[in-house]
């Protein structure tokens, strides 16, 4: 009889935005003329820059020619798209060897996966609220998760506890869902921590695109010591719009080692023996996203929702009701008005003003009472949500 892995059993019965897309239907089959307004999972609305549509086409061109075709790929990725991860971090003076660099599907594959190269049933702290797909992982993968929750008294992204240790921590900065960002200080506080536990910060910068406070890291290798402690987790899904088209990349430094082990030849290992890579067209769309000029493109992309952001956050302030986000971040973390937990104004907003976000407490215990909003709908439909939005809170107070 095949033996189960158990640890299934143990998660809620679906992933978070499944769950929401499955009261959505719900709601949609008995209300089939509702104009339903997405706020809820951050999907983009823009189309991908010109520049990676003009490499696309351009590869697969490449591909329908006997001389230019191209079979499997490196599996840890192309020599020009890890070229194109290394100069887009030498902008911001961070040193990459192409070694250093993996290519991807997106983060949300690599955060999960990279739990191979680590023990079974270590302890992962998890600083929440946070991306649900932290937790599920490591719950999958039989792992303790050590709780640190976070609220607006630390602007939801705390320090490190020196009584907590644990061998990997998760930091999302800016942050999924509170839209919060971690300081240089809080930064080098967290890559000291590390180095004194000999735990590993796995990185996730999905969301550095957005940032426009120039003081904050982009990266956590803007940090020193960080190479001997961190590995960065990246996702072109937010940054260029690639969240159908799938391609991320994953840096694991070569001075990174535990236990007398080198974590890049371990990942090294994991991936040419568990994945052939990404497809040449996606690739090169990737390595277009990245270059000087397809950068500019995805940052007139950026503008927009940052502008839906501003609609979101201009709507909240009008009814006074308290946010974080918004400014580094395409996600808006509002306090539920009167009172309300985060599932009922979830209910609330869908019935009464058919728009649909995200319950807070759906990433974690301490984000009861709050709410995420995402800034990735149209600017006309953002505007309409935004009404909506500011009604409902009036409502209640
Ligand atoms: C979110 O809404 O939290 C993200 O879009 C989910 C993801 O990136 O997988």
């Amino acid at each position: 009889m095949a033996s189960m892995n158990h640890h299934y059993t143990e998660l809620q019965d679906s992933y978070l935005f499944r769950t929401i897309d499955q009261k959505v239907a719900e709601y949609k089959e008995a209300n089939p003329d509702a104009d339903l307004l997405k706020l809820g999972i951050g999907d983009v609305t823009l189309p991908l820059p010109a520049a990676c549509i003009e490499a696309m086409h351009a590869a697969v061109d490449e591909m329908a020619v006997k001389e230019t075709f191209h079979g499997y790929p490196a599996e840890v990725g192309a020599g020009f798209f890890r070229e194109a991860v290394q100069a887009y971090y030498a902008k911001r003076g961070v040193e990459l060897e192409p070694g250093e660099i993996f290519n991807s599907s997106g983060a949300k594959d690599d955060l999960g996966d990279i739990l191979d190269i680590f023990s079974r049933g270590m302890n992962a702290l998890v600083l929440e609220p946070a991306y649900p797909a932290y937790v599920d992982a490591n719950v999958i993968s039989g792992n303790n998760i050590v709780h640190l929750p976070s609220s607006a008294a630390d602007d939801f992204a705390p320090y490190p506890d020196a009584n907590v240790s644990a061998d990997i921590v998760y930091i999302c900065s800016p942050n999924n869902p509170t839209g919060a960002t971690y300081t240089r200080e809080k930064l080098e506080a967290w890559v000291a921590w590390a180095q004194e536990k000999q735990a590993v910060i796995i990185f996730d910068a999905a969301y550095e695109s957005f940032i426009q406070d120039e003081t904050i890291p982009h990266s956590i290798y803007e940090i020193e010591g960080a190479k001997e402690c961190a590995i960065e987790v990246c996702s072109l899904s937010k940054t260029a719009g690639f969240t159908g088209t799938r391609v991320g990349y994953t840096i694991v430094p070569m001075e990174l080692e535990r236990e007398g082990l080198s974590l890049n030849a371990l990942w090294v290992r994991n991936r040419t023996t568990k994945t052939n890579g990404i497809s040449y067209v996606l690739a090169r769309a990737a390595a277009a996203a990245l270059s000087p000029k397809g950068k500019a493109q995805c940052m007139e992309n950026i503008a927009v929702y940052k502008q839906n952001a501003q609609v979101l956050m201009d709507a909240l302030d009008s009814v006074g009701v308290w946010y974080s986000g918004g400014k580094n971040a395409p996600y808006v973390w509002m306090q539920c008005p009167g009172g309300l937990t985060s599932w009922e104004f979830f209910d609330k907003l869908l019935n009464e003003e058919q728009v649909i976000g995200t319950p807070g407490s759906g990433f974690g215990k301490c984000g009861e009472g709050y709410f995420r909003l995402t800034a990735f709908n149209t600017p006309e439909k953002t505007a309409e949500a935004a009404k909506r939005l500011a009604r409902v809170c009036a409502s209640l107070q």
